[in-house]
């Protein structure tokens, strides 16, 4: 779409994180960038691309790696992907891990591949029903509403949701019931998280959050990674505080944990799942965040109003 509409690309050659100095001279007189969640981008790539900048089309839908005061002073448009494509690959994905976790799926698979099943028993790997258990979203924006969806019409679960905001359609739709945070920790079975990564939800979820939870609560983060304080929630699993996590985003990413002197702690745990930050890692969600950033690097260029601004 970008060649065709007539500009120049320059691609890094390696599928990698782009080392900081190859971007700083990657962007060098650049009108447009075509950025990934992994590049930092700062007042100081700004200068390094020079005053034609137009534009930052991030290939995600967070932008918690753009400083965006920096874009405004400086006029440089910045976008996202927030199309319903990608959030329902999102959704999609937060569910496949509440359904892992309840199901207990990965402990099950390596049980078998091991070579362990030797004859049916009643008690092994029972797990938990989602059927009539509640959910609790923390953030009820797309992402949250269209898995909330899955859950209630597709499992005749119970809505809970905490958000600065009422979301009437999920309330009217589903039955949602907005509470506070602390009341969702108390009651929910699931718990998922959806707020974008800001200096207010940093470490949202705590010590005194998961004091708060049930020993039987299931918590899932399909958002961002400092979202949870990893830490804290080493200590809840240590002292069974909750049943189980599913992460798809790490506090210190890409290292899955933090803290390497704790012996890849997490890791440890067989009620956590891990994934590698994959929620929106389908060929139809990615196909459509790349036309997506295309389309804003054309309008824009073109002296366009962008089509999905990061707001
Ligand atoms: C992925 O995490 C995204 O923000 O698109």
């Amino acid at each position: 779409m970008l060649k065709k509409a007539g500009h120049k690309i320059t691609v890094h050659p390696k599928d990698e994180i782009i080392p900081r100095s190859k971007l700083l001279k990657g962007v060098k007189g650049c009108d447009a960038i075509l950025s990934l969640l992994t590049d930092k981008i700062n007042d100081e790539i700004f200068k390094a691309a020079g005053p034609q900048l137009q534009i930052v089309a991030n290939f995600a839908v967070g932008f918690d790696n753009i400083d965006l005061d920096a874009a405004k002073r400086r006029g440089i448009t910045i976008t996202n992907t927030p199309s319903d494509k990608v959030n329902e690959s999102v959704a999609e994905h937060t569910f496949a891990l509440m359904l892992s976790l309840a199901r207990r799926i990965p402990e099950a698979d390596h049980f078998a591949k091991r070579g362990l099943y030797k004859g049916w028993s009643p008690t092994l790997l029972t797990g938990t029903d989602m059927r009539h258990k509640t959910i609790g979203l923390i953030g009820a924006g797309r992402i949250g509403s269209m898995a909330a969806r899955r859950g209630v019409l597709g499992f005749n679960m119970k809505l809970l949701y905490s958000d600065l905001k009422p979301n009437k359609k999920i309330e009217k739709e589903l039955g949602a019931k907005r509470v506070s945070q602390a009341a969702l920790l108390k009651k929910a079975d699931f718990i998922s998280l959806h707020v974008p990564l800001l200096p207010s939800t940093k470490h949202l979820i705590s010590d005194a959050e998961f004091k708060l939870m049930k020993p039987t609560a299931f918590l899932v983060n399909t958002a961002r990674g400092p979202v949870i304080h990893e830490k804290a929630l080493l200590r809840a699993l240590k002292a069974k505080r909750i049943a189980g996590a599913a992460l798809d985003v790490f506090e210190c990413e890409p290292a899955i944990d933090c803290d390497l002197r704790d012996n890849m702690e997490l890791k440890s745990h067989e009620n956590v799942i891990l994934t590698p930050h994959i929620a929106s890692a389908t060929e139809e969600a990615r196909r459509d965040m790349s036309e997506i950033a295309a389309k804003n690097i054309i309008a824009v260029l073109k002296g366009k109003k962008p089509l999905t601004p990061a707001k």
